[in-house]
């Protein structure tokens, strides 16, 4: 998960290689709210944890449903057709149309005390077709804001049903959907039938909808897309256990990854062909523009068909979400490519159709758009610019444009605010770079180095988090050989040289967080001590050792890009890094620095011996034959005696920022 402020994703060659999705964001908020309404608990497996089942779990715990999470499987006790609760309830909705819409339909007909709100885009995403259809039967329900939109302060019916129930169709298939779910709570005394007003949009949702409502007891009776009848004495039942598929429209991203970058193919595990989620006939759509996929139970496999892709122009009515995907791969096609009906995408998580257009447009693409069109321009080689899109807090469309980054003209693209993929995909470019291949050599690295205490590994693991680059503490490395060496019962000198390589070329080092194992043992506190950093520095003055930890330490160089601490990051081990800092800080603040710090863990020590110490340690380290301490020809001095490691990271990104394209 990336909290930065921007994510910069490198030029990317190609991608091969196993993923496996989420669960669906549509079908995991369904099954909680159907778990709710039933009596009984349902063990839900495979559940989307993202921001958006996030909320709707926060609203059932709030209503009074046992909820218990264990990672991705959720048990809920459901109400059984009540409310528990009595006194006035407010519901956080976030920006979660799956949880606002059904909630409020839920709930106007089980009545109560509530209030609805949400984040600020949540009150301009409409809600009135759905609040008049609940009120034609005797709902109450106000808006506490702006008429037609959340927030919504939600009252005790008094249920009068007309026949039928009226509610349009055209704005978001969700007040459908929120109607089916809402009203079999109402069929004790009569059938109800739903009429819908104007075109349905998004038909394939409705069909989650009833047939997940068929797992849960419900029979819905369909005629065309117009009328949908509950019949009398429709109760809740649940299934007891249920499995959430893996996330289609997710796999929109992926189908699309195999059709632009993949010889041998993205494997996609949890949804195939057969889902029923609408989203999957992307697929179709892929194909149309030259992927090549293959599905069995489960799983999809998608590799590059024909190059260039191939320009459509296509109704997306049917895949709303995943259509946002059609208009990125249209960069990659052989003529401009068309997406029509997609009028919905103007009061989605953001003015989708805008928000792609304007983004497109910054890559370089020609864009045209209408009220419920967009048509996308193929963007040549040549044209392609180094772009700092924004994404609007829409998952889908950071996800998006991640794709552009295999463009022809191998310049990154940086994405604001990555973390909104949370909404649906919390992991989304983790497990992009877990099959992608970058351009060869362009993986950004930026190197730290400096004398010993001057501060070179805070400031490293700062900017690391700060650009959502790994990490390498090399020196790290030199103190676990030290360490295996002398658990193996070496002495640190010329005589075991070989031997102790031996030994930093097969470390059986893990790395987790701030924490560090050496076979299945956490060593992070036993390298730090001062016996483990002589011992370090003893090892590291052996070629043997240094050239035996070279490919280790070259295999840190991962997406989307490296910061690496320490003695010869910058000259020997990743000489081509675009950024060099070297940190100059004065004995007399080092070894204020190191008191301070050697005080707090408990350490008496004298002020003037350290400093001692750290004179002696940096003649030391400068004048030592192999690796001396010497800055790289290219780096930038940095001399952070009196400057906060605020000012510090500060100072470094602002230097790098300097050197990106964007
Ligand atoms: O940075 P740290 O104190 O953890 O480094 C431990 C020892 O390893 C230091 O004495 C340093 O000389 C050595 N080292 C090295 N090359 C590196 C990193 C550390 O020689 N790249």
């Amino acid at each position: 998960m990336y909290a930065t402020a921007f994510l910069d994703v490198p030029p990317l060659d190609h991608a091969n290689g196993p993923v496996t999705l989420p669960g669906s964001k549509s079908i995991s908020n369904r099954v909680l709210l159907l778990s709710a309404l039933c009596a009984g608990t349902t063990h839900i497996h495979d559940l989307l944890d993202s921001d958006d089942t996030r909320v709707m779990l926060q609203a059932l715990r709030q209503l009074g449903c046992g909820v218990d999470v264990q990672g991705t499987s959720v048990s809920v006790k459901g109400l059984g057709g009540r409310t528990a609760h009595q006194d006035p309830l407010t519901l956080f909705m976030g920006n979660a149309g799956t949880a606002m819409r059904p909630l409020t339909a839920a709930l106007a007909v089980l009545g109560g005390d509530y209030t609805l709100q949400g984040v600020p885009r949540m009150h301009e995403r409409p809600i009135g077709d759905l609040v008049d259809g609940l009120r034609q039967m005797g709902c109450q329900v106000e808006y506490l804001g702006v008429d037609g939109y959340p927030p919504l302060r939600i009252g005790q019916p008094t249920l009068n049903i007309p026949h039928p129930i009226q509610v349009r169709g055209d704005v978001s298939s969700q007040f459908l959907t929120a109607l089916l779910m809402a009203l079999p709570l109402a069929t004790a005394q009569q059938a109800i039938t739903i009429e819908v007003v104007g075109e349905l949009i998004s038909k394939p949702y409705i069909d989650i909808t009833l047939n997940l409502l068929a797992r849960y007891g419900i029979e819905v009776q369909r005629e065309g897309w117009e009328r949908f009848t509950l019949p009398q004495g429709s109760q809740y039942r649940s299934p007891g256990e249920i499995h959430v598929e893996a996330d289609a429209s997710s796999a929109s991203y992926f189908i699309a990854l195999g059709a632009l970058a993949s010889e041998r193919g993205i494997r996609i595990h949890g949804v195939g062909a057969d889902s029923i989620q609408g989203d999957i006939r992307f697929m179709d759509a892929a194909q149309a523009m030259g992927a090549q996929i293959t599905s069995g139970p489960n799983w999809l496999e998608v590799r590059r068909g024909a190059w260039p892709l191939k320009s459509i122009d296509l109704d997306c009515n049917h895949i709303p979400d995943a259509a946002m995907t059609l208009a990125v791969m249209a960069l990659y096609a052989n003529g401009p490519t068309t997406l029509r009906n997609i009028g919905s995408w103007r009061v989605k998580e953001t003015d989708r159709i805008t928000a792609m257009a304007i983004e497109c447009r910054k890559l370089g693409a020609t864009v045209d758009e209408g009220q419920d069109w967009i048509r996308v321009h193929p963007l040549p080689a040549g044209q392609w610019r180094a772009a700092r899109l924004h994404t609007y807090d829409d998952h889908r469309v950071a996800m998006c444009f991640s794709l552009a980054a295999f463009n022809p003209d191998a310049v990154p693209v940086r994405l604001e605010d990555p973390g909104c993929v949370a909404k649906t995909f919390p992991d989304y470019f983790e497990t992009l770079f877990s099959v992608t291949t970058p351009r060869p050599g362009r993986v950004p690295v930026l190197c730290i180095d400096g004398p010993t205490a001057s501060g070179k590994g805070t400031l490293a693991s700062r900017l690391a988090q700060a650009l959502g680059y790994h990490y390498l503490d090399s020196g790290a490395l030199y103190r676990l050989t030290g360490l295996a060496a002398v658990q193996a019962g070496l002495t640190l000198d010329t005589a075991n040289e070989n031997r102790i390589a031996d030994l930093a070329r097969t470390l059986p080092v893990r790395f987790d967080g701030e924490q560090i194992w050496l076979d299945q043992v956490d060593v992070s506190e036993a390298i730090r001590t001062e016996e483990a950093g002589m011992n370090a520095s003893q090892v590291s003055a052996l070629p043997a050792v240094r050239a035996a930890l070279v490919e280790l330490q070259h295999s840190f160089c991962r997406l989307p890009g490296l910061v690496a601490d320490g003695r010869d990051m910058g000259t020997v081990i990743f000489p081509q890094a675009p950024l060099k800092v070297f940190l100059t800080a004065g004995a007399a603040e080092r070894a204020e620095r190191r008191h301070k710090q050697l005080i707090s863990k408990g350490f008496s020590v004298k002020l003037e011996d350290l400093r001692a110490d750290l004179e002696a340690r940096d003649a030391r380290d400068r004048n030592r034959s192999v690796a001396p301490l010497v800055p790289a020809q290219d780096a930038l001095m940095l001399d952070n005696s009196s400057l906060s490691i605020e000012a510090s990271v500060e100072q470094v990104l602002s230097w790098w920022q300097g050197r990106q394209p964007f």
